[in-house]
């Protein structure tokens, strides 16, 4: 079997983790082996990393930089073993959501995070095309009044959550600039529709794929 690395991206509130859980066992259930994952984290160090990333107040060059290396300890130690066992790998959150986050939330320089990019996820040092990226995309796109509704009083709201909505309409614009950048990759649900109508699409995204029957 071959390996295949899958990312899910959104604004927070968009609601992607019940359908990563679903497409896991959807996975498992066609007898598939899954690596279910996040960033940042994944591994002993990069969670370490996590705790402090969402909770510490740090200048935006520290937070990139620890984003990027939550990641390097995350694909080197989980996802390349895994795709090399032929495992899915269903990863919630990569590299766009430091774009999406990071370049568009924080406004911090986009040619920066993507020299970042090519340092942490560059297979050849030869040749910077090939980089270590998921095979598909699964952006929940959601209007961000609609998510802080979501959010109003869920839970103790981290860093990133206690953002205004601004800050989310300009996260949501880093996402949408980088699928513009690279549609082939991106599958966009409409999030703010019902949770099984949401589901129904993102399902036939996979039987489209011709990964899930
Ligand atoms: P999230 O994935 O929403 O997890 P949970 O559902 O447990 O809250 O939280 C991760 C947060 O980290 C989210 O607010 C987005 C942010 N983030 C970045 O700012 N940059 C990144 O590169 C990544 C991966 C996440």
């Amino acid at each position: 079997m071959r390996g295949l690395f899958i990312s899910f991206e959104g604004i927070d509130g968009a609601g992607k983790s019940t359908h990563i859980g679903a497409l896991a066992d959807a996975f498992k259930a066609q007898d598939r082996a899954v690596t279910l994952t996040r960033e940042p984290g994944g591994t002993p160090l990069a969670e370490t990393l996590r705790k402090l990333v969402l909770n510490d107040p740090m200048d935006p060059l520290t937070e990139a930089l620890l984003m990027f290396a939550a990641r390097r300890d995350h694909i080197t130690g989980v996802i390349l073993p895994a795709l090399a066992r032929g495992d899915v790998v269903l990863c919630d959150r990569f590299t766009d959501a430091t774009f999406a986050y990071q370049g568009g939330g924080r406004g911090f320089d986009e040619s920066v995070l993507t020299q970042l990019e090519t340092m942490v996820q560059g297979t050849d040092e030869h040749d910077k095309s090939k980089l270590i990226q998921p095979e598909l995309t699964v952006w929940f796109d959601l209007a961000p009044e609609e998510a802080a509704k979501r959010l109003a009083g869920a839970r103790v709201p981290d860093k990133f959550e206690s953002q205004p909505v601004e800050f989310f309409r300009r996260v949501a614009d880093g996402y949408a600039r980088r699928l513009i950048a690279e549609p082939g990759r991106f599958a966009r649900i409409h999030a703010g529709q019902t949770q099984q109508a949401v589901w129904h699409d993102v399902y036939a995204v996979f039987v489209a794929k011709g990964w899930l029957t």
